[in-house]
């Protein structure tokens, strides 16, 4: 097959075919439109294109496999027969079912979305866990995004500074930095705390001190060679926030470093949104460190995740059959998801071929 046959043959699938091809191909494939896909795949398999169509073909077969009707012919021929009505293949209320079950409507899906009404603060066990785990040693926590890891981070920090101690706040993003030191300024006062990032260094001698990973790695690094900071002499707690990137291919090493170089003194508090393999890193901790670390982790999330998708003409539709995220359920998208992908399709690629 030439290359420019392979590239129409790419342009006819869909755009889930295509990610499927690029798993273990291209890097944040899943960030790309189809468009971008198709010239990368080709990119990636210049060298090797009979290895991209070798394994086109296989997911070619595989899916027709799945389309073959599964249905005995006698059953086929009963429905032929039968005397409902057909149903219209789709509607925007998204309320009609598909071969399958039923899909929720928009209302259904959006339900509940908004401000709750106030309640009293009351922390979470595993919030009053990590924080007396803390008391005696370095502490991992892994739970799912918008548990609560801030309540973690502020209170160990108010607890740290009635000591005495220094504390090191860092965020992987200085935007989020930002945010963090506007939220914590506001909580315990402009003059207790500070910010050091690339684009902004105010108030440096402060008590709790907020950084990017970045700053705080290379602060340990002049440390490490002699020019030791008065801030790192009385640190008592280092929160590395987001401390999932210890698994960025290219930002990793910094969080790595960072836990490697940081003084035995201070505890240090890892807070991260679910990861694959926590306890790995917890018992790493405790293998380099002078204290043990303790894991406390969850998965349960506190709220739960929906998913929808907002076409660029701006209609906005559940993205699944269900008002939750179905995992392992393959066919849930939601029909009108569905009809709304195959019309982007149409509408960006009219001829079925990658504009160039
Ligand atoms: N025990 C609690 N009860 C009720 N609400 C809580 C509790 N703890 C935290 N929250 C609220 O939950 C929301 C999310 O908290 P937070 O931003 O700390 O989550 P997170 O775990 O850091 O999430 P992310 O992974 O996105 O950084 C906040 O509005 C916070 O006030
Ligand atoms: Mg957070």
């Amino acid at each position: 097959m030439t290359i420019d046959e392979l590239e129409h043959l790419l342009a006819q699938q869909p755009v889930s075919l295509l990610h499927r091809l690029a798993r273990g191909r291209i890097h944040r494939h899943f960030r790309a439109g189809k468009r971008r896909l198709i010239e990368l795949l080709l990119q990636h398999s210049s060298q090797n294109l009979a290895g991209l169509e070798s394994d086109l073909q296989t997911l070619l077969a595989e899916r027709q496999s799945h389309l073959r009707p599964s249905r005995p012919p006698t059953r086929r021929r009963e429905q032929t027969t039968t005397t409902h009505p057909k149903r219209p293949a789709s509607t925007t209320s998204g309320e009609e079912s598909e071969a399958g079950g039923s899909a929720v409507s928009l209302t259904t899906w959006l339900e509940g979305i908004g401000v709750p009404p106030p309640q009293p603060f009351v922390p979470d066990p595993w919030q009053i866990e990590a924080l007396a785990a803390l008391a005696e040693g370095d502490v991992v926590v892994s739970v799912p995004t918008g548990s609560g890891k801030t309540y973690v981070a502020i209170e160990a920090a108010r607890r740290a500074m009635e000591d005495n101690r220094t504390v090191i706040y860092t965020s992987p993003l200085k935007a989020l930095s930002n945010t963090k030191f506007t939220e914590f300024s506001r909580l315990f006062g402009p003059e207790k705390v500070g910010i050091l990032t690339g684009d902004r260094q105010e108030n440096g001698q402060a008590p709790l001190l907020i950084m990017t990973t970045e700053i705080l790695r290379n602060l340990l690094y002049d440390a490490a060679s002699g020019e030791i900071d008065v801030r790192l002499d009385t640190l008592g707690l280092v929160i590395l926030d987001e401390s999932q990137y210890l698994a960025d291919p290219e930002r990793g090493v910094v969080w790595e470093e960072t836990i490697i170089f940081c003084p035995s003194q201070a505890r240090l508090l890892l807070l991260s949104a679910s990861i694959g393999n926590p306890q790995d890193i917890a018992d790493w901790l405790s293998s380099i460190r002078t204290t043990t670390c303790r894991l406390i982790r969850h998965t349960k999330r506190t709220v739960p995740l929906r998913a929808g998708y907002l076409h660029p003409n701006g209609k906005l539709v559940p993205l699944f059959k269900t008002v939750g995220i179905p995992y392992g359920h393959p066919n849930q998208l939601h029909p009108e998801a569905r009809r709304l992908f195959t019309l982007y399709e149409e509408e960006t690629m009219p001829s079925g071929r990658p504009r160039r």
